[in-house]
């Protein structure tokens, strides 16, 4: 990598940001395209968050990604949020174009477009989402407005399914969606595709599922969005019995895909070897 004056920086704000992956997709991505581009973390404080803005403007940033805890709360200090990402509720993409910040939302389509890359479509399916949180948010808002047939959201936490559920249905009238207690996951065997939106299995916790997966037949689609470990127990699981299964390591790389053909125009060619990229983020993250 070679940085001269011309450079051009991008980044991630959150807190915390330790252990985030997306400065090496990032600058994997700059360097084979010969970007000159290199991508940073900033671990940014909550009373900050304005006056981080302001200085990025000062310093000529042309983009960033918003992570945890300030995808929601970003979005008063933006001129602009494009309508995708006022669906989805959150920003995780900022572009700072003209004079102005403008919000952009790359998590749900980045999702959906793991699926399709395994063939998989989601029109006139029925999809079952564990979990109520921020990403299951982003992620059952985009299936429905893929044309998915139904959606059932199962949440430890029932209030947060129930809400969630009403803000689909509000949004997408024609869909049907079903909310209930994730503990009750054994009433709903017959779907088409799963997606753990919880952290259940995430890394320490490898040892854990979310549900039994013996209830789905094989035919079921088994997907998790978290990518640490690369492959859950939850979806090892799986493949023991034959089911087709897509990790969140797909999802993270894929919105970061997304990010960048928004912050470089959405028709610029970006080259990239999603293999290639899962090979070296392995050793990061096991
Ligand atoms: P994210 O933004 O990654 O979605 P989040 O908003 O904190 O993170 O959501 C985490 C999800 O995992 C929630 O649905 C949470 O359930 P609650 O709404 O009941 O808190 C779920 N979750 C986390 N730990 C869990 C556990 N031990 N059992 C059941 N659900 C759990």
């Amino acid at each position: 990598m070679n940085i001269n004056w011309n450079t051009q920086l991008y980044c991630l704000i959150g807190n915390p940001i330790e252990k985030s992956l997306s400065p090496e997709i990032h600058n994997y991505i700059f360097n084979i395209n010969n970007m000159n581009c290199i991508y940073m973390c900033f671990n940014v404080e909550d009373n900050d968050l304005h006056q981080v803005l302001d200085t990025f403007k000062i310093l000529g940033i042309k983009g960033f990604n918003v992570t945890i805890p300030y995808k929601i709360h970003i979005m008063k200090y933006l001129d602009e949020i494009d309508e995708e990402a006022r669906l989805l509720g959150a920003v995780n993409t900022v572009k700072y174009l003209d004079g102005k910040f403008i919000g952009y939302n790359t998590d749900g389509a980045g999702f959906v477009k793991s699926l399709i890359d395994s063939g998989i479509h989601i029109k006139d399916k029925k999809i079952l989402v564990l979990g109520a949180g921020g990403g299951s948010h982003a992620i059952s808002m985009k299936l429905a407005q893929s044309g998915a047939k139904q959606i059932i959201l199962l949440n430890r936490t029932i209030e947060k399914s129930k809400k969630l559920a009403y803000n689909i249905s509000n949004k997408f009238g024609d869909i049907s969606v079903e909310y209930d207690d994730l503990k009750s996951f054994s009433q709903y065997t017959d779907v088409d595709i799963v997606v753990n939106c919880t952290s259940i299995g995430m890394y320490p916790d490898t040892d854990e599922v979310p549900i039994d997966i013996s209830i789905f037949s094989n035919k079921t689609v088994v997907c998790d969005i978290i990518y640490k470990p690369i492959k859950t127990k939850f979806l090892k699981n799986a493949e023991k019995k034959n089911m087709k299964i897509i990790g969140g390591m797909d999802m993270l790389i894929n919105q970061a895909i997304l990010s960048q053909k928004i912050w470089f125009s959405v028709d610029k060619n970006i080259a990239i070897n999603i293999d290639e990229i899962k090979g070296f983020l392995h050793y990061s993250v096991e």
